[in-house]
């Protein structure tokens, strides 16, 4: 599955990843720089804020209970974008997915 991160002052990564990992785990397993997932996907922080690009929102779908209550400790602005990464699992569904990193995590 082919996954593009953007940074905040626009340079991009460009990762494949397994289907079935989550969008921090792959961020993570390739040093992407912007996402922290401190808590290892148990939704216990939200160092793994990202914000889906627009034209993949309706492919990611709405946030899961709970992502709500912990995108309230983001560390940078939570828009209707915004996801916790590692509550979005990668299907064939959602190759090409773009999704675009925020200022700060921490
Ligand atoms: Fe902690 Fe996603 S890695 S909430």
């Amino acid at each position: 599955v082919k996954l593009t991160f953007v940074a905040p002052d626009g340079s991009q990564t460009q990762i494949d990843a397994p289907e079935g990992t989550s969008v921090m785990k792959a961020a993570v397993a390739n040093d992407v720089d912007g996402i922290v997932g401190e808590c290892g996907g148990a939704m216990m922080c939200a160092t793994c804020h990202c914000y889906v690009d627009e034209a993949w929102a309706d492919r990611t779908g709405p946030r899961e209970d709970g992502e709500d209550d912990m995108l309230e400790g983001a560390a940078s602005e939570v828009t209707p974008l915004s996801r916790l990464s590692c509550q979005i699992k990668l299907t064939a569904d959602l190759d090409g997915l773009v999704v675009h990193l925020p200022e700060e995590q921490l």
